[in-house]
């Protein structure tokens, strides 16, 4: 087991200067599952608090919602495609497997001087892509990064399996990042990972070890295989126990943060997460039961959403949890700059 953690000691802070998001237009509710796979809303509101969530179309792959989100977040950022140094795109449901979403994203919004590549990080994705972007800016390499989620779950789900099919919906969200103005910013994170965890949550083939084949074709091997209960219990203690550490790493106490968003995996596991850290669900910002688990794209959608709302003033502390395959995890607390 590898614990990376990063220390609160910056050249300069990082805030985020801008936000944006993407959900495709196709809803599939509850009530359309339940004439999919036998399962019923009730099932589904109770283990989940899911209702519904966007889909993409069958024409619309990562790059496309890479590049709405993209687009929403420099015009809210005031920045122009040609001025970012850096695109990094979490995704595990890239266009192909090369060239990078990154690279495709950069073509569509003309991001011409961006070094672009992906971040395979499930859903912790928009946590780890942050903290890279952060890193570069904190230490003067570049000045503008942009940061995005993009998932097309429904591309890897199985639809006859009732057991996940009902989890994943599609979406986009995506951050700037440049020097803070004024205050702390990005101020620290604890990051971590766990390989060895790694058959609780897949897709097995695809790649180097199982490329596609008939066989794999047959086998239903190209979706996500979980264990929902295994996922469930380490999401709750990794992501409660990152909480912890960043806080402690910062000096500061559950008490000084104004707004928790977390990943939307599930709305129990959000419950749970809230009270081993002591925070009730007035603390959380919660849109899980609007768009379903987007995997790397449900922090930065959220992220936006909460920003726009108006409910985040200048200064006010927010604190990220994130997890997902890998496994991986992590926390993030940011002071927030955007007005
Ligand atoms: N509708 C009706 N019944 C269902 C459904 C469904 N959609 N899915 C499963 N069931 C049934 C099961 O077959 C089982 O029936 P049985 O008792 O007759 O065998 C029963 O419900 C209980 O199944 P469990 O899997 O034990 O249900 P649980 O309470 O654990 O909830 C869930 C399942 C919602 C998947 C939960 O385990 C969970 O949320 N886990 C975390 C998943 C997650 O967040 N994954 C993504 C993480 S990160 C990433 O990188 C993608």
């Amino acid at each position: 087991m590898s614990d990376h953690t990063t220390e609160p000691r910056m050249v300069r802070p990082v805030a985020v200067v801008g936000t944006g998001s993407y959900l495709p237009e196709r809803v599939l509710t509850n009530a359309h599952l339940e004439e999919m796979i036998d399962t019923t809303d009730e099932w589904i509101v109770s283990r989940t608090g899911m209702k519904e969530r966007h889909l993409a179309r069958d024409d619309e792959a990562a790059s496309d919602m890479a590049s709405e989100a993209a687009k929403n977040a420099l015009e809210n950022a005031n920045v122009k495609p040609e001025d970012v140094d850096l695109i990094l795109v979490a995704t595990s449901t890239p266009d192909m497997i090369f060239p990078s979403t990154g690279c495709l994203t950069q073509a569509k919004i003309g991001a011409s001087n961006a070094v672009c590549m992906d971040i395979s990080a499930a859903c912790s994705g928009f946590l780890y892509a942050m903290e890279l972007g952060k890193q570069y800016i904190a230490t003067g390499g570049i000045e503008t990064a942009l940061i995005i989620g993009s998932e097309k779950m429904s591309s890897i789900v199985d639809w006859t399996d009732r057991g996940t099919c009902v989890l994943f919906g599609d979406a986009a969200g995506a951050v700037v990042l440049q020097a803070a103005k004024s205050g702390r910013g990005l101020m620290a994170s604890e990051l971590g990972s766990d390989g060895t965890l790694g058959d609780l949550l897949k897709v097995p083939a695809g790649g180097s070890r199982q490329p596609a084949s008939q066989e794999t074709v047959d086998g239903n091997l190209h979706t996500i295989q979980m264990s929902g209960r295994e996922v469930f219990k380490h999401a709750v203690t990794n992501m409660s126990a990152a909480a912890t550490a960043t806080l402690k790493r910062c000096g500061m106490t559950i008490e000084d943060v104004s707004c928790i968003v977390p990943h939307q995996a599930n709305q129990r596991i959000i419950q749970a997460i809230g009270q081993k850290v002591n925070a009730g669900p007035e603390r959380f910002y919660v849109n899980v039961d609007k768009y379903g688990n987007t995997s790397a794209a449900s922090v930065g959608v959220a992220l936006d959403e909460v920003s726009r709302s108006g409910r985040l003033k200048p200064g006010d502390i927010v604190l990220i949890v994130a997890f997902g395959a890998g496994f991986t995890w992590g926390a993030s607390l940011i002071e927030w700059e955007k007005a």
